[in-house]
């Protein structure tokens, strides 16, 4: 019998509570104890911790969030803080940490287990910044969400003759952005892959207008530019009417679609076989459709992934009226898409 202790940590991810329950229900299964840590490493500090059974985590599945919370807790980045962690783990007797968050919890991970706490990561988080893994639990509910909302701002911008920018979270990754443009076909993407040239966006944007295109959306990642001052400026620039949406948390709510639910269950599966052979310092992904672990530092120690098919794709796909009209061989029946 082993002693399991789960958080999660950073931002909250849809899936994140399949990943929980998983983890509680197959760690009982096979006859360990699992404890649930609240509030990420801050609620371990505090020593906000219960031990679980397996009603612990019914009817938490279908929910967004974590039911274990969350929390931004900076303060971990010191080492004597981390040596305090070690130290309540022993207290309760737990001996493996199974730490479900993105890039940041995974460091914090890698850094306790530096110090001898043996330490399994989940991938949660909607960025889906983590290379060593295809996707992330929360990308698919995240892009989903998205996508739904960009399909309504389409409605509007079409109405009104607009330009939309629609600003996508994502931190310094582009895949919400990328896969979102591409599944309502938005007209100009930029990304930090992409890069972001002002002046070629407004000068396109001109163009479109000339053709008779009624609206155009531009689907940008956070943390590139000001997009109200962008649409500010383009207005000035250009005869188009602009407005800009920020999306915001709203991407990080909601019930997690079966793709998050699935994955979150077999990760959270594969993490305590791990603990159960013994084995530590790994982190759970997907690969293809197979669950895979890795060693947490090469995990961690991986490249970006290559974007350039995938933003290939969307280049090639949103040809749409304004191109074809341009090649004189197509009949303007009004949408961009
Ligand atoms: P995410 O895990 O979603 O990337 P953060 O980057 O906010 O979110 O990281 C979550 C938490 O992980 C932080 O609040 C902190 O407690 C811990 N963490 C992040 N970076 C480090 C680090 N360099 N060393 C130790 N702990 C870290
Ligand atoms: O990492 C998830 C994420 O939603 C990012 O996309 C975003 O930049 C950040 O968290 C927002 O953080 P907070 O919820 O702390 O404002």
């Amino acid at each position: 019998m082993k002693k399991i202790g789960v958080l999660t940590s950073g931002g909250d991810a849809p899936g994140m509570n399949a990943a929980v329950r998983a983890v509680v229900r197959s760690a009982i299964q096979m006859g360990h104890e699992v404890y649930g840590i609240y509030y990420g490493y801050r609620g371990l500090l505090d020593g906000n911790i219960k031990k679980f059974d397996r009603y612990s985590v019914s009817e938490i599945m279908n929910k967004g969030g974590t039911f274990l919370r969350s929390a931004r807790f900076p303060e971990f980045k010191q080492p004597e803080i981390r040596e305090k962690a070690k130290a309540i783990l022993a207290e309760y007797g737990i001996e493996y940490l199974i730490v479900i968050g993105g890039d940041g919890s995974f460091i914090g991970a890698k850094k306790l287990s530096e110090i001898g706490v043996n330490c399994i990561g989940i991938p949660g988080t909607i960025d889906n910044d983590l290379a060593y893994t295809d996707f992330t639990l929360g990308f698919d509910t995240a892009t989903t969400t998205i996508t739904e909302a960009i399909d309504k701002l389409r409605d509007t911008s079409a109405s009104h003759s607009r330009c939309n920018i629609v600003e996508v979270m994502g931190r310094y990754c582009g895949d919400l952005s990328i896969h979102s443009a591409i599944a309502t076909g938005a007209k100009h993407l930029i990304t930090p892959e992409t890069g972001f040239d002002k002046d070629e966006l407004i000068k396109k944007l001109k163009e479109e207008s000339k053709t008779g295109i009624g609206y155009s959306i531009v689907v940008i990642t956070e943390k590139i530019t000001d997009v109200s001052a962008l649409a500010k400026e383009i207005e000035e620039k250009t005869d188009i009417e602009t407005r800009a949406t920020i999306l915001g948390h709203v991407q990080r709510g909601g019930t997690p679609t079966p793709v998050d639910r699935l994955l979150g269950m077999r990760m959270g599966v594969r993490a305590v076989e791990l603990i159960d052979k013994d084995v530590s310092g790994r982190c759970i992904g997907v690969d293809g459709n197979d669950i895979i672990d890795m060693d947490i530092y090469e995990a961690l120690s991986l490249p970006n992934r290559d974007k350039s098919e995938l933003i290939e794709i969307f280049e090639i796909t949103k040809w749409g009226i304004y191109e074809y009209k341009k090649n004189e061989n197509y009949l303007y029946i009004g949408t961009s898409s």
